[in-house]
């Protein structure tokens, strides 16, 4: 397994993209700043020293199918919370669609993006950076000096089991973990779809990665990537 380490990269998952090639199954490019880091939906993803910043690569043995690629951030997401959680106590949750929250605020984000049959998933997660007052009511920090290099070895090393989990057939007892620390269950929110915005109640994520969202007593399912969600 391969560990690149850059004190200064533009983004992780843009050189794991440029050079996929010279890459294998889970190995890691991480960067101490990234001066273009990236987050979902086009959004700048700020990349100050103190957080982990990483891209790892993963390579299905098969074809994936679009359910199967849905169910990707769901799988890094309770990776990395499950990683997390080993090394500090605390109110983990996971936000959908691949959000890890601590204290009901963003701890972690997760972008994964598609070349071919292979998955380049990157994942910034706030360690021991300071959060900026701005957006302090929205996201947290650790604030805590762990050893990164070894944090990010942690998070591939859990992906890489609960993937092995996935491929056997045991994506229900995940998704049953995932429902465990949902965090936008019984939450009024706002699923924005294009120009049109809708309102209800987020209730379970299901088999196939979506989630289900009560509107006026009735039960809607919502796919991975196609909405944004916002809380009240
Ligand atoms: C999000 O919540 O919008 C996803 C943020 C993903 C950020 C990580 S940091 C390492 C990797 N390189 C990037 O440019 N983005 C991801």
């Amino acid at each position: 397994m391969k560990f690149l380490k850059f004190n200064e990269i533009d983004s992780t998952n843009n050189y794991m993209k440029e050079n996929i090639a010279s890459f294998e199954n889970y190995d890691i490019v991480s960067a101490k700043i990234q001066t273009s880091g990236r987050g979902r939906r086009g959004n700048t993803w700020l990349s100050p020293e103190g957080m982990a910043l990483f891209s790892f690569l993963l390579k299905p043995e098969k074809e994936f199918s679009i359910v199967e690629a849905t169910k990707l951030p769901l799988l890094a997401g309770i990776s990395t919370l499950s990683a997390l959680k080993k090394i500090k106590d605390g109110d983990f949750s996971f936000k959908w669609t691949n959000d890890v929250f601590l204290n009901s605020k963003k701890l972690c984000g997760i972008l994964i993006e598609r070349v071919k049959n292979d998955f380049v998933v990157g994942i910034g997660i706030n360690v021991a950076n300071k959060i900026p007052n701005d957006i302090k009511n929205i996201a947290i920090s650790m604030e805590n000096d762990y050893d990164i290099d070894k944090l990010i070895l942690k998070v591939v090393e859990e992906f890489s089991l609960y993937y092995k989990r996935f491929s056997e057939g045991k994506w229900q007892e995940i998704i049953e973990e995932i429902n465990s620390y949902n965090f936008l269950k019984n939450k009024n929110i706002k699923v924005h779809i294009g120009d049109k915005v809708f309102e209800g109640i987020a209730k379970n994520i299901v088999e196939d990665g979506r989630i289900e969202i009560e509107m006026n007593g009735e039960i809607k399912l919502f796919s991975v990537g196609e909405i944004k969600i916002e809380k009240d």
